[in-house]
């Protein structure tokens, strides 16, 4: 899901900034775990689980070199304008997160990256971090929220339709990897 044509601006605000959200989303984290809005002191953290997601997912066909070219673009990621960073803790520490872009050409939202560590996987984080951005973003206005996802992430893609995402328009290559990605939408009003 990593990549996107918007330019590298401002990094993140540090998280303080969004302390006043944080009563609303909470309510909806997983079991055993919280919710709260992240800034740019939390990128490294989330780097590093996203890394250790990648190479959980791929297993033995992971591309350790082609990783780290990736990497270097999932910085950019969390310098894109108005990205909002959401984050899953618990008593281990973070466990999961998501990086939404607000999009300047209509009122809606690129889900960017979404990760859940290894550890954490199956408890439902997944599902408690988008369906907080599907409510928050619902109550900002946004009308949609769009995403892409490679084809052959069957769990991510399970999860997208389990919660009411639908693919739309055709196969894409992946202008790091070359593999072929879906666009995902969800209607939000
Ligand atoms: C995909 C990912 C985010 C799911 O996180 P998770 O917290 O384990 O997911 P949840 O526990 O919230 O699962 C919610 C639903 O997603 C689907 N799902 C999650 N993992 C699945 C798996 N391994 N196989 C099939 N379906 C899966 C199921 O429908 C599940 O509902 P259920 O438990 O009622 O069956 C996680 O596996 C991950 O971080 N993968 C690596 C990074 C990645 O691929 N990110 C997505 C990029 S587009």
């Amino acid at each position: 899901m990593t990549g996107s044509t918007a330019s590298s601006a401002e990094p993140l605000p540090p998280h303080e900034s969004k302390d006043a959200g944080n009563a609303e989303i909470s309510t909806l984290a997983a079991p055993g775990h919280a919710l709260r809005y992240g800034g740019a002191e939390d990128v490294e953290a989330c780097v590093a689980l996203w890394r250790e997601a990648i190479l959980r997912r791929d297993g033995a066909t992971a591309d350790p070199a082609g990783l780290e070219l990736q990497i270097d673009r999932l910085r950019e990621n969390f310098r894109l304008p108005g990205g909002i960073l959401l984050l899953a803790e618990d008593s281990a520490g973070q466990s999961g997160f998501a990086l939404l872009i607000p999009q300047a050409d209509g009122p809606s939202g690129y889900l960017s990256l979404l990760a859940v560590a290894p550890r954490a996987q199956g408890r439902g984080i997944a599902q408690s971090l988008l369906s907080s951005f599907t409510q928050a973003r619902r109550a900002a206005g946004d009308r949609w929220l769009v995403l892409r996802v490679l084809e052959d992430n069957r769990a991510a893609q399970q999860l997208y339709r389990k919660l009411g995402w639908f693919p739309f328009g055709p196969l894409e290559p992946h202008e790091v990897t070359g593999k072929p990605f879906q666009w995902y939408k969800l209607l939000l009003s």
